[in-house]
C-alpha cells in the first residue's frame, strides 16, 4: 500500500482530505469537498455527530468484536458502503474501477454513479463484493433502459434511485473554478482558469494517460453515442425523477430498488408505498438543497416512521467510525460515505480508497470495545444521548 497514506502521516479522514487537496486541481478539489450555496447543510452534517454523545458500558471486556451485518440479503462484513461518487475518474485515473476494486477486496459494496468515466462493465470486473448501480435519469428513459440492462448483465445486485436532483445544486465553488468553461472546451473561456490544472503536472499527467476522458461511457444517447460532461448538466434538469417513473423502473429492474435522498417521514412513508426495499436518509451530502436539516437529525424520525417496514441507510458527514456507530444507534441499518473515501482516491488512487476503509474499520472495532458492546448489531439508542429535540416528532 502506498507509503504516502500509511501512519503517521495518515491517521484519519481529515488527514486524506489535506493529503488530496495537495495532489489534485482546485477545481477537482473543490467538486469533492464543496457543497450547495452556503454551505450550511454541509457543515452541519458533520457538525450534528458533536451533538450526539456516547455512553459506555465500562469495565467490560470485549476481546472481539462483531462488525457484521446484512443488506439486501447479503452479509457484509462491516456496516459500509461506497456511496456514488460521480465523475471519479476525474479524481484519478480509473478511479471508479479503483474504488470498486477496493470496496471488493474490503467485501463491501460499491455503488456506481451514472455519472461515472469508467464503463460499468469494467466497474463490476473489478470488484467480487455486491455491486449497486446508481441511477440518474439524464438523457430520459432512452439512455436508461439500456444502462439498466447493461447493469444487470454486469452483475449488479441493486439498484440506487436519487431522487434529490431536479437540478443541479448551486455548488458556488464550481462555478468560481470555472467548471462549465473548462467542460465547455473552447480555448478562450478556458484560459483564466487552466492555471489550477497546471500547478497540478501530476494529476495532469494522469489525467491525459487515461485519456483525458471528457464522456460518460453508460449514458449512451441514441444516435450519439456516450453523452459529454459538458452536457450533463441540462440533460439531468429536463429528466427530472418522480414517484411515477418508479413504476417502469421496476419493470426493468427486478432486483432490489433504494430510494436515495430521503429527508423527511413523508417521503420515506411514500418510498414504503412505492416497495422500495430500502432507503437511504441523504441531503446528497449538503450538495443539493442546502439549508435541509442534517441527516442525522432526521434519521430518528425517519426510523420512527418507517423503520420496521424497509431497511434504512444513512449517508451525510461520517469522517469517523464514531459517527458511523452514533447512526447504527440511531436505528441506521449501515451507512454510505462518499467524501471519506473519494478523499482517499484523490490522495492516492485504489491505496487511498482501502486506508478510508482501513481507517473506519479499525475505528469501529476500537469505539465497540471503548463502549463495552461486543457487536454492530447490539448497537442501541441506550449507547447514545440525542438532543431531546430530535426524537419529539
Ligand atoms: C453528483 O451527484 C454530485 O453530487 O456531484
Amino acid at each position: 500500500m502506498s507509503q504516502s497514506v500509511q501512519a503517521p502521516r495518515v491517521l484519519n479522514i481529515e488527514d486524506l482530505r489535506r493529503a488530496a487537496k495537495r495532489r489534485l486541481p482546485r477545481v477537482v478539489f473543490d467538486y469533492i469537498d464543496g457543497g450547495a450555496e452556503d454551505e450550511w447543510t454541509l457543515r452541519a452534517n458533520s457538525r450534528a455527530f458533536e451533538a450526539v454523545t456516547l455512553r459506555p458500558r465500562c469495565a467490560v471486556a470485549v476481546p472481539s468484536c462483531d462488525l457484521r451485518t446484512v443488506v439486501l440479503g447479503a452479509s457484509l462484513p462491516m456496516p459500509l458502503i461506497l456511496a456514488p461518487v460521480g465523475s471519479s475518474r476525474l479524481i484519478h485515473p480509473r478511479g471508479e474501477e479503483a474504488a470498486a476494486h477496493a470496496a471488493g477486496a474490503a467485501g463491501i459494496p460499491y455503488v456506481l454513479s451514472t455519472f461515472s468515466g469508467c464503463l460499468l462493465e469494467d466497474v463490476a470486473a473489478a470488484s467480487s463484493a455486491p455491486l449497486w448501480y446508481q441511477l440518474y435519469l439524464a438523457g430520459g428513459r432512452d439512455c436508461a433502459l439500456p444502462a439498466l440492462d447493461r447493469a444487470k448483465a454486469a452483475g449488479f445486485s441493486a439498484l440506487v434511485v436519487t431522487i434529490d436532483t431536479a437540478v443541479a445544486g448551486m455548488r458556488e465553488r464550481d462555478f468560481r473554478n470555472g467548471v462549465k468553461e473548462l467542460l465547455g472546451g473552447k480555448m478562450r473561456s478556458m484560459l483564466p482558469f487552466v492555471s489550477q490544472l497546471l500547478v497540478k503536472p501530476r494529476w495532469l499527467a494522469g489525467f491525459f494517460a487515461d485519456g483525458g476522458l471528457m464522456k460518460f461511457p453508460n449514458i449512451v444517447v441514441p444516435g450519439k453515442g456516450p453523452m459529454l460532461y459538458a452536457d450533463v448538466t441540462a440533460a439531468l434538469e429536463q429528466s427530472v425523477v418522480t414517484w411515477e417513473d418508479l413504476e417502469w423502473i421496476r419493470e426493468a429492474w427486478t432486483g432490489p430498488i433504494v430510494i436515495k435522498g430521503i429527508h423527511t417521514a413523508e417521503d420515506a412513508r411514500r418510498a414504503v408505498d412505492e416497495g422500495a426495499d430500502a432507503l437511504v436518509v441523504s441531503n446528497h451530502g449538503g450538495r443539493q438543497l442546502d439549508r435541509v436539516a442534517p441527516s442525522l437529525q432526521m434519521l430518528p424520525e425517519v426510523v420512527a416512521a418507517v423503520g420496521d417496514r424497509i431497511e434504512v441507510l444513512f449517508d451525510g458527514g461520517i469522517r469517523r467510525g464514531s459517527d458511523i456507530i452514533k447512526a447504527l444507534c440511531l436505528g441506521a441499518r449501515a451507512v454510505l460515505v462518499g467524501r471519506a473515501y473519494a478523499y482517499g482516491l484523490g490522495a492516492a488512487g485504489e491505496a487511498g480508497v482501502a486506508r478510508a476503509i482501513e481507517i473506519l474499520r479499525a475505528d469501529l472495532v476500537r469505539t465497540l470495545k471503548l463502549l463495552g458492546c461486543a457487536s454492530v448489531g447490539e448497537l442501541a439508542r441506550s449507547y447514545i444521548d440525542v438532543p431531546r429535540d430530535w426524537l419529539a416528532k
